[in-house]
């Protein structure tokens, strides 16, 4: 008998993917499509990564790693962390997976627990509330409101907060908004999130390098570095540049 899991059954396609689905039969038709539905930029993977990536295998490199990632690899992204975020992340610290989606499925797996509320601003990249519910999380959903750029206050994140809230989702800049956090904006986050030290933050950085004005990306932990004292505080970053 073939058996479907309810967490399973409970999640459907995301509408990112149906959408892009969609452009991409439009343009096998011949239809002059941009797609702005997957978070992807325009241009092909440049040229000099699809040559490491081609020297790797040639060296023979096709083979199982450590599951957190190689030695070389780990120190690549400490060293960006280092050079690009002011962060000091011992290797330890630090997990490569095979995709930013991987990685966050991993990271609410592991630290969301039945009944514990998760913090998701709005509007948010569509993944993070059914990954919340397949780790038995409840999404508590809180607006960005347009006057504010969509992006959430200190005062509507305050208002957010339950004995329930473990996990605060922060992704900026954000999907689908765009909206960048300035370094005042994560400071009065900051503020309210040390009065709650059982709440832990899940920064998902990986658009850092995708602002297309003169905003410019911050951190909160880079804001705040004692908030990395809770035990458990995440950071989804981009592949490492160096
Ligand atoms: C905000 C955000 N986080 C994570 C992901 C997943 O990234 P990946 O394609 O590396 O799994 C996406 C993809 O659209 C995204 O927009």
């Amino acid at each position: 008998m073939n058996k479907i899991s309810s967490p399973m059954l409970a999640t459907k396609p995301s509408a990112s993917t149906a959408v892009s689905g969609c452009a991409r039969a439009l343009k096998a038709e011949g239809r002059d499509i941009i797609s702005l539905a997957i978070g992807e930029p325009d241009f092909d993977t440049p040229a000099h990564i699809i040559e490491a990536a081609n020297k790797a295998m040639g060296e023979g490199k096709t083979r199982y790693t450590n599951v957190d990632g190689t030695a070389e690899l780990k120190a690549a992204i400490q060293r960006k962390f280092k050079s690009e975020n002011g962060l000091d992340f011992a290797t330890e610290q630090i997990v490569v997976s095979t995709g930013a989606k991987q990685v966050i499925f991993n990271v609410l797996m592991a630290i969301v627990d039945p009944g514990d509320e998760v913090i998701i601003p709005a509007p948010y990249w569509v993944s993070y509330p059914k990954i919340s519910r397949i780790a038995g999380g409840t999404s508590v959903i809180v607006n960005g409101t347009a006057e504010n750029g969509f992006k959430v206050t200190a005062e509507a994140l305050e208002a957010a907060i339950t004995d329930k809230l473990r996990w605060l989702i922060l992704n900026s800049p954000c999907n689908p908004s765009g909206a960048v956090y300035t370094a005042d904006e994560l400071r009065a986050l900051a503020d309210v999130l040390l009065k709650y030290p059982q709440v832990g933050i899940l920064s998902d950085d990986i658009y850092e390098h995708i602002i297309f004005d003169d905003q410019k990306f911050t951190s909160i932990i880079a804001v705040e570095p004692s908030l990395r004292s809770a035990p458990l505080r995440s950071t989804v970053s981009p592949r490492p540049t160096a």
